[in-house]
């Protein structure tokens, strides 16, 4: 089914406060969910949490005082659902776990957004950091066993693969280079926009939970690590949003949030298995519906356009979740010496072509200057049991040394790095079974 939610009334504003029972639900089992349950559940928390930020932005822009009403009235709305789909995680969730979750909904994310994103230059640059939030997977894994005894797949279910990616001590830019360039606002496909509406708030997201929760462990060199990943999330935040057409006014911004919040929940609602959730998901997509009417409404009278050209007249899917692995291990064989290429270009190059000069270099020299958290991390696992904790097809697991030889740059490396001959003596030991 398809259908145009500029044609759809949704819920009324005046319906949509809940009593706080309603508001505040039981959490879900973590030992029963779906993985992908979860991970709709971590990127509609992202979702609500953007919407609700950019609503305040919007209103500290806003001279006029009745628009600031009924944004004020919304907004209150959004931040209720945010209540409602953060707090169904159950507080025996621990933060690895957790983290490990938000991971997964980068990796199957970007992967799905890439396959279905119409713009070549927005596929590369999707390509680009789902590799590095697979690196990131694969460090966080390391650290659930370490902390939490656990297996990565008590939370990734087998769906999405373990194995060393970019090295994350390589994703450290020059964050002027991590900008992009944007789409045109008149040309752009509206799949285009909310797929990048979608990451920006999912990576926003991923970067405030690790900002908000790396302290919460008291191992030193596991703060470093979320202080280290955090950053780059930080990195990513910058990547996707510059990818967005700053012309773009307040209100056009407003519609297409609220389209991304109708089309979000609709792919949620359509692939929920589980019944409770689902519920929420419909009676959610309901109330951005109504969003959507008051946004289009706004559009129409401040600015004389009609919706459809910004926002087209179908529902678009940004966030079906199913297993990527075929799809990353071709990106990761392909692409792992990808890197921002140097200057104002905007664009990608390899390893073997970055000039001496090149502006991260300098960004990775200081900070890695007393060695790499996420380098530590593997140092540490392979003192304790001999070599990483891997998940994925035997195969891909033995090219290990290989990847880290081809992913890994020569220069402006932290002294505790792990080599080609590191990985190699690794991949000697038998993958544990748990
Ligand atoms: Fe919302
Ligand atoms: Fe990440
Ligand atoms: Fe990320
Ligand atoms: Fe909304």
């Amino acid at each position: 089914m398809t259908f145009n939610p500029l044609q759809e009334k949704g819920i009324p504003l005046e319906k949509q406060i809940r009593t706080w029972h309603d508001i505040v639900k039981r959490p879900f089992n973590k030992y029963e969910v779906d993985c992908y349950s979860r991970t709709r559940q971590i990127l509609m928390n992202g979702i609500e949490v953007e919407a609700w930020n950019f609503k305040h932005n919007f209103a500290r822009n806003c001279a006029d005082s009745d628009v600031s009403k009924i944004i004020a009235h919304s907004r209150r709305i959004e931040d209720m659902q945010q209540t409602t789909v953060n707090w169904l995680t159950p507080a025996c969730q621990t933060v690895l776990e957790t983290t490990l979750g938000y991971e997964q909904v980068a990796v199957d994310l970007t992967a799905w957004l890439a396959q279905n994103e119409p713009d070549d230059y927005v596929r590369e640059t999707f390509n680009f950091g789902l590799l590095e939030d697979f690196d990131h997977l694969y460090r966080y894994s390391q650290w659930a066993y370490m902390m939490d005894g656990i297996d990565p797949n008590e939370i990734l279910q087998g769906m999405t693969d373990v194995v060393v990616s970019r090295p994350t001590q390589n994703h450290h830019n020059d964050n002027g280079l991590r900008l992009r360039k944007h789409y045109d606002k008149f040309t752009a496909d509206p799949q285009t926009k909310v797929n990048i509406y979608t990451l920006v708030s999912g990576e926003q997201q991923t970067h405030n939970f690790y900002a908000e929760h790396g302290m919460m462990y008291p191992n030193d060199d596991l703060r470093r690590t979320y202080g280290e990943i955090c950053d780059v999330e930080e990195e990513h935040v910058t990547m996707y949003e510059s990818l967005i057409d700053p012309t773009e006014s307040p209100y056009e911004k407003l519609l297409l949030h609220e389209f991304t919040e109708v089309c979000n929940y609709y792919n949620c609602y359509k692939d929920e298995k589980d019944e409770k959730l689902k519920q929420v998901w419909e009676e959610f997509m309901g109330f951005e519906l109504g969003h959507l009417q008051i946004a289009s409404e706004l559009f129409k009278q401040y600015e004389n356009r009609d919706p459809e050209e910004v926002i087209g007249d179908k529902v678009v899917l940004p966030c079906h979740f199913e297993s990527q692995k075929e799809y990353v291990t071709d990106i990761l064989e392909n692409e792992i010496d990808k890197r921002l290429s140097a200057g104002d270009k905007k664009g990608y190059t390899t390893i073997d072509k970055l000039p001496d000069d090149w502006e991260s270099y300098k960004v990775q020299e200081k900070v890695g200057l007393e060695g790499a958290p996420t380098e530590q991390t593997i140092q540490l696992i392979k003192t304790s049991i001999n070599r990483d904790i891997v998940s994925a097809d035997e195969k891909l697991i033995h090219k290990q040394p290989d990847l880290i030889k081809r992913g890994l740059e020569i220069m402006a490396q932290a002294p505790n790095t792990l080599d080609y001959e590191d990985y190699k003596e690794m991949d000697k030991v038998d993958i544990m079974e748990f």
